[in-house]
């Protein structure tokens, strides 16, 4: 039987110095990542045993996940990338282009599909799209967090890292505006971090001045 994913505690948990004027409250620590990670790999172990094993991560997001995943998998696998992007403003989703494309062939294949965060599915639902053509035996999707309240795809991950709610979040490879990345643990800014970002984008006085639009890796 599956372990239900579990859903952050709403008591707030110290922040690292580093981060204090930047991340108003770590949401799951860096010790919760692993733990629930080492369960889900139990799981996954547990399905995928005896099987050509094709892992497809989807970059950049899953950069620490992924990583952190397949260490605990001991099975035989494959490991390939794809690269998907979105180009929005701040923290909407935009419209979503393929950065990278699948090398390794996938047919007949157990193919295990892994994403950072299930948001409104629109992601998951066009990655699938594009696999199935290609003819693996099945696909199993993997995700660290699920943000069920904004879905708008009738999708669900067969393995989910942790519910959480309609918190924008940063760390552990995921991004705002390709910042924050490097966080070991998820969490979420203050609004002005936001709000700053968002306005120099908007101003183009950022960074990148001939954007005018943030990049949202995935
Ligand atoms: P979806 O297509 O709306 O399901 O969004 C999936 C992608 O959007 C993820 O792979 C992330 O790259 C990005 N995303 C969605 N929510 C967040 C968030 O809270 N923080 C950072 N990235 C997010
Ligand atoms: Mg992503």
């Amino acid at each position: 039987m599956k372990s239900s994913p579990p859903v952050p505690s709403v008591r707030s948990q110290p922040v690292p110095a580093r981060w204090r004027r930047e991340v108003e409250r770590v949401l799951i620590s860096e010790k919760q990542i692993a733990r629930r990670i080492r369960e889900m790999s139990v799981e996954i172990e547990r399905d995928f045993d005896g099987r050509e094993m094709v892992v497809i991560s989807l970059l950049n997001g899953t950069v620490m996940f992924q990583a952190d995943l397949i260490r605990h998998l001991s099975l035989p696998l494959r490991l390939d990338f794809m690269g998907v992007s979105s180009y929005g403003l701040g923290t909407d989703s935009g419209e979503l282009i393929f950065t990278k494309e699948l090398r390794l062939d996938v047919r007949g294949r157990d193919v295990l599909l892994v994403d950072d965060i299930l948001d409104t599915g629109r992601t998951l639902a066009k990655v699938l799209a594009r696999l199935r053509p290609l003819k693996p035996r099945r696909i199993k999707t993997c995700v660290l967090l699920d943000k069920a309240a904004r879905r708008v795809e009738s999708i669900e991950a067969d393995y989910v890292g942790f519910r959480i709610p309609d918190f924008f979040v940063v760390g552990y490879g995921l991004d705002f505006a390709e910042k924050y990345r490097n966080l070991p643990f998820v969490g979420v800014l203050y609004p002005h971090v936001y709000k700053l970002a968002c306005k120099r984008v908007v101003n183009g006085n950022g960074n990148n001045k001939a954007r005018h639009k943030t990049t949202r890796g995935k």
